[in-house]
């Protein structure tokens, strides 16, 4: 079935963040409120060592669970890694693939990254496909170019039905655990670059149904302003995740911006 951006897709990417005992305490808050966030998709993206913990406190609850990253192979001699059979396993339904710092410290290049795609696809996990400019490209009117590379590169080889289950996130480099947010025009005007090509690429009506999200210094004061924006389905969020409060008004802001546009 095809992923489709008809609710408010919300995401917490925790990072290298919470032992297990204090990712247990904020996943078991954000379940307590749960019902408030129905009319959203609301994922938690925990480091692995409590991916096992979470999957059992979110039993029969409407909230998801996503990893990090992965490695494209199934099993095998890659010490340190870890394969999209062993995070089924885990109980993810996403990953996060390509995020900026992946790239900046890790070494993953769009070549990695397109391995990766395809594998978490091979396991029905659904990538959540992380791009987005520096400072110094945007700075020298790059920006799309630099986003067009990313994705040609990033999703080469997929066909209409692998792309309708991928989620795009537009996550600015430097807007990145900076307090900077691109502002709701700057995004958009990525976000509906991004859309015209899925949808020259892939065909309308999957390029329309694409969920793509923004990240970058996502807070409760501005998710309300950057979800209105046509082509923005939700958020990828880092910082603001890591306290329940602030990751579940970003939720209802979400919810109330999409309310108010469909
Ligand atoms: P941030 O991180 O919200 O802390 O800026 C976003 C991300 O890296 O996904």
């Amino acid at each position: 079935m095809a992923i489709t951006n008809e609710k408010a897709f919300i995401a917490g990417n925790w990072k290298m963040h919470k032992n297990i005992d204090e990712a247990v305490e904020l996943v078991s808050s954000l379940k307590q409120a749960e019902e408030e966030l129905s009319e959203a998709v609301v994922v938690v993206i925990p480091p692995f060592t409590a991916l096992r913990q979470i999957k059992k406190i979110l039993e029969g609850s409407s909230l998801k669970l996503g990893a990090q990253n992965l490695f494209w192979e199934e099993k095998g001699a890659f010490t340190g890694e870890i394969s999209p059979p062993m995070l089924k396993d885990a109980g993810c339904e996403y990953a996060v693939i390509g995020h900026s710092e992946r790239r900046q410290y890790f070494g993953d290049t769009d070549k990695t990254v397109n391995k990766k795609i395809k594998a978490a696809l091979a396991q029905a996990l659904v990538p959540i496909v992380c791009i987005g400019e520096s400072l110094e490209e945007r700075e020298s009117e790059q920006t799309i170019n630099k986003v067009e590379t990313q994705l040609r590169a990033g999703l080469e080889g997929l066909g209409e039905e692998d792309m309708s289950q991928v989620i795009i996130a537009y996550e600015p480099i430097w807007a990145i655990g900076t307090g900077l947010t691109a502002t709701p025009a700057q995004a958009e005007e990525v976000h509906s670059f991004i859309r015209d090509k899925l949808e020259e690429n892939y065909g309308n009506e999957i390029g329309s149904c694409v969920i793509i999200l923004y990240g970058g210094s996502v807070k409760p004061d501005n998710t309300y302003s950057l979800l209105k924006e046509k082509n923005i389905n939700g958020a990828l969020v880092g910082g603001a995740s890591l306290e329940a409060d602030s990751f579940l008004q970003i939720a209802k802001q979400g919810i109330k911006a999409y309310k108010e546009k469909t």
